[in-house]
């Protein structure tokens, strides 16, 4: 086994030096020596200190290599393993041989897997606990396209299924399961999922399993993952499942805007105590979705999403929406709080999605500071979003959903600001609107739709709202009082 530990990625000048005395044989050569040496010292410092492109003579230099910090007190080079970048070479079992190593350290604090500059191949391999894996510059792990590389797993339990067939379901590229004290991080390396040719085989019905998710980490807690770029996820992009004490920061996520299926950006599931921070997301799906599992086998899992703080994230969704709570919501959802979001050119800027059969709730929901940059509808509840698992969800179980808030959302280019379509079996409760103004693109009608909603809209809101709201003036006066909460003003073909 392999037990090398390397200092960081730096020059090594003491190698060129070696052949100097070799050449030393009169007072000329030793002259054109130090000529060359000078000459040498200077044309490294210049490719080592200036930046990428070319070099002091026109030779082309690499970009300039941020030293690696050492964030653990052992750090591995993925190369000590046998890893090869170049693209073709198979890595798995360089990944494998770096995170029993790692796993050996638990006592010591753990370790550091760097993977340098290069194109690393490799099928999914699982991470362990107090493991740090850091994504140097100019690095990419890339995602084998070959699904018979990829392990199949059993249905997470709160779904019953895999998420598009029955019975199991493909693991992620980079999986962990039972793990505590991980950090996923970098100067924004990349994680490439090489979804392509997972959403041809999907779009032609040839997969006989739920894709995997690129990034997937279940029962474990104290994760980071921070400072890199995830893209072209087969499916779900970064599935934190049952999961506590996870942050997400700084991290870039990208799929195509279209023809990438279900490539979801962040999705909390069943988790508690969680940060997503300073993210710029660009999926296929949603950009952000919070779950907790699916009709019967999400209640009988009963396992909420809870305390979950989103700020200062940017989200391009022009499939779906910028930030989603649910469908499957079924261990109920609570106390999130949604701030500084901006949302441009998407179909939906934030949604809550539900139906009769999930049971749970969605309640202590907050929205603060949301831009809205033409997007088609702003707001969204919607209480009827009928997919289900199989016959067996129990109809009569229907989800509460209560005491949502949007305050200071403004924006512009916006068709429907708002719609909110509860309905007599899921009528939704408490539901505050402030500060509201959205620049609306052509229709002044039917664009603050609401049904079966009771609340209250406080001061100034623009559009105006519907009649199914509580009137309040900006000191928290009562003006009015609604007579009509269960009016229905919904119209899908605005
Ligand atoms: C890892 O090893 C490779 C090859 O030996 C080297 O080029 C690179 O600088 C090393 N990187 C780090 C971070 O140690
Ligand atoms: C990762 O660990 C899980 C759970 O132990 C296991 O089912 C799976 O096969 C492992 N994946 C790989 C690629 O080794
Ligand atoms: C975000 O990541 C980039 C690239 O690694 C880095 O330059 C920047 O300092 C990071 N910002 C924060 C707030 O961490
Ligand atoms: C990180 O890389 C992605 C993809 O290359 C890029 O879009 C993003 O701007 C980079 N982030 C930072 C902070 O440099
Ligand atoms: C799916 O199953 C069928 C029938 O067993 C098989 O012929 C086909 O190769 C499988 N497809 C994939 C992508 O594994
Ligand atoms: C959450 O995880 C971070 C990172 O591992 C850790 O520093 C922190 O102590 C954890 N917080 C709690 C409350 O466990
Ligand atoms: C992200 O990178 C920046 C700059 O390199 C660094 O200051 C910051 O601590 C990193 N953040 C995390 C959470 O790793
Ligand atoms: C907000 O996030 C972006 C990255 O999406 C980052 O560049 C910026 O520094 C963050 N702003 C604050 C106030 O943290
Ligand atoms: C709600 O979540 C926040 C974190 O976003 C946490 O600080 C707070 O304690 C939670 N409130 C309750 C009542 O659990
Ligand atoms: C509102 O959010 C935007 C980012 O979408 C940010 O630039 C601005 O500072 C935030 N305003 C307040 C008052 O927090
Ligand atoms: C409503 O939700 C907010 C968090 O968004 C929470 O602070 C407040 O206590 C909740 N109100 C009730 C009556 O539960
Ligand atoms: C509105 O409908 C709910 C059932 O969803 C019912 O309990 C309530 O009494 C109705 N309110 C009015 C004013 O008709």
């Amino acid at each position: 086994m392999v037990d090398i530990v390397s200092s960081s990625g730096r020059f090594h000048f003491a190698q060129h030096r070696r052949w100097l005395p070799g050449l030393v044989s009169s007072y000329k050569t030793l002259f054109a020596s130090l000529w060359v040496a000078v000459f040498m010292a200077v044309f490294l410092w210049q490719s080592s200190s200036i930046g990428s492109g070319i070099g002091y003579f026109g030779w082309a230099t690499p970009p300039p290599m941020r030293t690696v910090p050492r964030l653990r007190a052992v750090a591995y080079n993925l190369t000590d393993f046998g890893g090869v970048g170049d693209g073709k070479t198979l890595n798995t079992e360089a990944f494998e041989r770096a995170v029993a190593a790692i796993a050996r350290l638990a006592r010591k604090g753990g370790g550091q897997l760097n993977v340098p500059p290069g194109l690393w191949l490799t099928a999914p391999f699982n991470l362990t606990s107090h493991m740090t894996l850091f994504l140097a510059e100019g690095a990419e792990i890339l995602g084998l396209q070959d699904e018979n590389y990829w392990p199949l797993m059993p249905p997470l339990p709160s779904y019953g299924y895999g998420r598009e067939h029955k019975g199991p379901r493909y693991g992620s590229l980079i999986h962990g399961q039972n793990l505590k004290d991980v950090v996923i991080t970098g100067h924004n390396g990349t994680i490439n999922g090489q979804g392509q040719s997972w959403w041809t085989k999907y779009k032609r019905r040839i997969l006989n399993y739920t894709r995997g998710p690129l990034v997937q980490l279940m029962w474990s807690r104290d994760i980071i993952i921070s400072n890199i770029t995830l893209r072209d996820s087969p499916f779900w992009t970064l599935h934190p499942y049952d999961c506590k004490n996870v942050t997400v920061s700084n991290v870039t996520i990208l799929a195509p805007v279209s023809g990438a299926p279900n490539t979801d950006g962040i999705d909390p599931d069943s988790c508690e105590d969680m940060v997503i921070e300073n993210c710029y997301i660009c999926v296929g799906d949603d950009g952000i979705a919070i779950k907790s599992g699916w009709d019967q086998y999400g209640i009988a899992y009963g396992r909420p999403s809870a305390n979950i703080l989103i700020r200062n994230v940017t989200v391009r969704s022009v499939v779906s929406a910028g930030v989603s709570i649910g469908s499957e919501m079924s261990g109920g959802v609570s106390n999130v709080s949604i701030e500084n979001l901006h949302v441009w050119e998407s179909r939906r800027a934030v949604r809550i999605k539900t139906a009769p059969g999930r049971g749970g709730y969605v309640r202590d929901i907050s929205y603060r500071n949301l831009t809205f940059d033409n997007v088609r509808v702003g707001i969204v509840i919607k209480t009827d979003y009928n997919e289900h698992p199989d016959e067996g969800f129990d109809p009569k179980a229907v989800p509460v959903l209560k005491n949502i808030s949007y305050v200071q959302v403004h924006g512009y280019g916006v068709r429907v600001p708002v719609r909110i379509h509860g309905s007599e079996e899921i009528p939704i409760k408490d539901i505050t609107f402030q500060d509201i103004s959205i620049g609306i693109t052509y229709k002044k009608k039917h664009i603050f739709q609401c049904s079966f909603v009771e609340g209250r809209v406080i001061g100034y809101v623009f559009p105006t709202p519907c009649e199914n709201l509580d009137l309040y003036d900006e000191h928290g006066r009562l003006v009015k009082r609604s007579m009509s909460q269960n009016s229905t003003d919904i119209d899908y073909d605005v």
